[in-house]
């Protein structure tokens, strides 16, 4: 059709565009395969943008044509409210990790006895140090795309893992067809050229860079509006498959290539190892080039390659027993300390902070490190002036390691301020800490506590960092956290840094998580003790916060996890009528943390019954009982007719016997996995994994 045909937008035929577009994408998404994952493009990126440019016309003329997986599909769509919270399809474990060659031969040792006669090949991979993703594909589709969250369950981000261009929306199937179902785990990469330039832009335009490419790609990833992360240059490599449908694997080195077939781009340099000494060589070759490769690694990943072996091996709560992360040394650097300085923390523990001359460490500026506590600063004997090295390890916060050097004449010790340098209050000591006990009248905790009421795990209030925190107390508009809830946006347009559209946004922020999770609620109020998988046990258990809040420790003791040290800082922190007018006040705000239907009654022990083990069964042993005892049972040594189970594997002998006789239930292996589901517990299975 030519500019002046007057039918020219007219929809075309619409199965000669059915075609067309069909014929379309598969070219689109080959090209885009050559160019960004095998790097070796064979047309022109302007008849690339041709092919797409029609392809958007046919889309625009038939919206009927539009598929999720079309490649016009990955530009990013209407910037949404929040993230959903979707569970992944099998659990993502961490690894199990050591600096120490002699670890990785104990490793190596313990699946030498496991495997028997056959001697272990292992698969050996960079570990990546992004952000870590779970791709899920339905009949060859990207159907869901979920971080990692807490490894069960994570956030929902399809709508801009879309935009990564290496991300295949449909899988490739030239060479291999697309299982019904697939579920891959992989890093999302911001390299370091591109990370150092999209910093430059944040600083030149007067915003805060981000800490590291990590950070990068992970904030990267929670953009409510897609456009931005479209707009931000990143990478997925995958290295595992976590779940499978359809014809599976022997070895991860055949789902390697099944992975590569299917379109996706993997990590660089994989290779196969049968002794400590090939890994150990791979390691330090790696360690070696780790300052010229351009995307950030942490170490090696050492995998056994044989999947049967693997299921047979099974895994902790934590990790797998197949797989250790081998670290590389934490970098280190040489640089000065101009100052000390103290920060005084949401709990009012003070901490000295080293302010240092900036320096680049693996890619990222540093300019200060924690000093932890004055046993940590007398022990070092760390002063300001000196030359001292500096180490960052991952994504935790630089360390001074050791002081290399200092002039004959030197700064006196450093000692800690007898009062909090924010509020003038005595402080205290409590072990090797300095406290400031002033927790309701102190500034610095109270910004510290802002911030962590809207960070990402506890509320997740987009906008009220650190920056803002200080503001907003400084300012006298936050005097306690209930305040949030009654900011103005003309207050907020007071504030440096603020304009119309963010005072709106923060303050529309505040108000959409006025029905939070308890969990996040719980988690939110900074109880001493209760971190993200307490708060998530509480909520599940009591479904209220008054239940929590009048629980006596005997009743949080009901929840698994929970000790004495821990029931008494809760009970204390609720007992205290300042921390319970606060919450009150937060309430009274119009705050409704959501209910759920406790799982037990809070009175009724939640004893899920005494169970016996017996026999080979799938996982170890003491992971049994560890599963078992984590969704309320108790384990018993020997079968009595108080007994209320036995979970019979392979080869059971006497206890079998006696169980049959006493007439106690038998359950399999099977049985005693959906049992424990029905608990609300779960329990590897170790195949299906693969
Ligand atoms: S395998 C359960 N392979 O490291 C085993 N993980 O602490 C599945 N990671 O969050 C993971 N590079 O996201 C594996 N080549 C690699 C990896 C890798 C980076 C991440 C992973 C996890 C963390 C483990």
């Amino acid at each position: 059709m030519n500019a002046e045909d007057p039918r020219r937008d007219a929809p075309p035929d619409l199965e000669k565009a059915r075609a067309e577009a069909a014929d379309l994408r598969r070219e689109i998404l080959r090209h885009a395969h050559l160019y960004y994952v095998e790097d070796r493009p064979e047309i022109s990126d302007d008849a690339y943008d041709a092919l797409f440019r029609r392809l958007q016309e046919l889309e625009r003329l038939r919206p009927e044509l539009l598929t999720p997986d079309s490649p016009t599909q990955r530009v990013g769509g209407e910037p949404q409210e929040r993230f959903e919270t979707v569970p992944h399809t099998a659990p993502m474990l961490s690894l199990d990790s050591t600096q120490e060659p002699d670890e990785v031969r104990r490793f190596d040792d313990r699946i030498r006895k496991a495997l028997g006669e056959e001697p272990p090949t292992y698969i050996l991979e960079p570990k990546l140090d992004g952000a870590s993703i779970e791709l899920v594909y339905e009949a060859g589709v990207l159907v869901r795309a979920v971080t990692r969250g807490n490894g069960r369950e994570g956030e929902d981000v399809t709508g801009n893992v879309r935009t990564i261009p290496t991300v295949p929306l449909r899988l490739r199937t030239e060479e291999r067809p697309a299982p019904p179902f697939a579920a891959f785990r992989g890093e999302v990469m911001m390299y370091l050229s591109d990370f150092e330039a999209f910093n430059a832009r944040l600083v030149e335009t007067g915003q805060e860079p981000y800490a590291s490419p990590r950070n990068s790609a992970a904030g990267s990833l929670r953009q409510l509006d897609s456009h931005i992360t479209a707009s931000r240059k990143l990478d997925v490599l995958v290295y595992d498959i976590l779940a499978l449908d359809g014809d599976g694997f022997a070895t991860d080195t055949q789902g390697v290539e099944a992975m590569r077939q299917w379109g996706f781009r993997l990590p660089d340099r994989l290779a196969m190892a049968t002794t400590v000494d090939e890994i150990l060589a791979y390691h330090e070759s790696f360690q070696a080039d780790r300052d010229e490769l351009d995307y950030e690694i942490d170490g090696v990943v050492i995998k056994l390659d044989d999947l049967g072996a693997r299921a047979g091996m099974g895994m902790t709560s934590h990790h797998p027993r197949w797989a250790l992360a081998y670290k590389f040394e934490p970098r280190k650097e040489i640089t000065r300390i101009e100052k000390i300085a103290v920060s005084v923390g949401r709990t009012g523990v003070l901490t000295p902070v080293a302010l240092l001359r900036p320096v680049v460490v693996g890619g990222v500026t540093i300019s200060r490190a924690s000093l932890h506590n004055r046993e940590e600063l007398r022990r070092k004997d760390i002063r300001e002036g000196d030359t001292v090295r500096i180490q960052r390890a991952g994504d935790v916060i630089p360390q001074v390691v050791e002081v290399v050097h200092h002039d004959a004449k030197r700064e006196p010790p450093f000692e800690m301020p007898s009062e909090c340098p924010t509020c003038h209050t005595p402080v205290v000591e409590d072990g090797p800490r300095t406290v400031c006990p002033n927790r309701f009248g102190c500034p610095a905790q109270l910004k510290g506590r802002i911030v962590h009421f809207g960070a990402r795990e506890a509320l997740d209030i987009e906008g009220l960092g650190e920056e803002t925190a200080n503001l907003l107390v400084d300012r006298g508009l936050v005097h306690e956290l209930a305040d949030l809830f009654d900011l103005r946006p003309e207050q907020l347009m007071e504030l440096e840094g603020f304009a119309e559209k963010s005072a709106t946004n923060l303050v529309d922020a505040i108000a959409a998580r006025k029905q939070p999770e308890l969990r996040r609620f719980l988690f939110a109020l900074g109880v001493p003790e209760v971190g993200t998988t307490v708060a998530r046990d509480l909520a599940t258990y009591f479904g209220n916060l008054e239940a929590i809040r009048s629980a006596d420790a005997a009743a949080l003791e009901m929840v698994s996890g929970i000790g004495p040290k821990m029931s008494d800082a809760i009970t204390a922190f609720f007992a205290d009528a300042r921390n319970t007018a606060a919450i009150d006040a937060v309430l009274a705000r119009g705050v409704e943390p959501r209910e759920t239907e406790p799982v037990s009654e809070p009175q009724a022990p939640a004893d899920a019954g005494a169970a016996v083990f017996t026999g080979t069964i799938p996982i170890p042993r003491s992971q049994a009982e560890e599963i078992w005892r984590s969704v309320g049972g108790r384990v018993v040594g020997a079968v009595s007719k108080k007994t209320n189970f036995v979970v019979a594997g392979e080869n059971a002998g006497s206890k079998l016997e006696k169980a049959e006789k006493l007439g106690v239930t038998v359950l399999s292996f099977e049985e005693f996995a959906r049992k424990v589901e029905a608990l609300g517990g779960t329990v590897p299975s170790g195949t299906e994994d693969e």
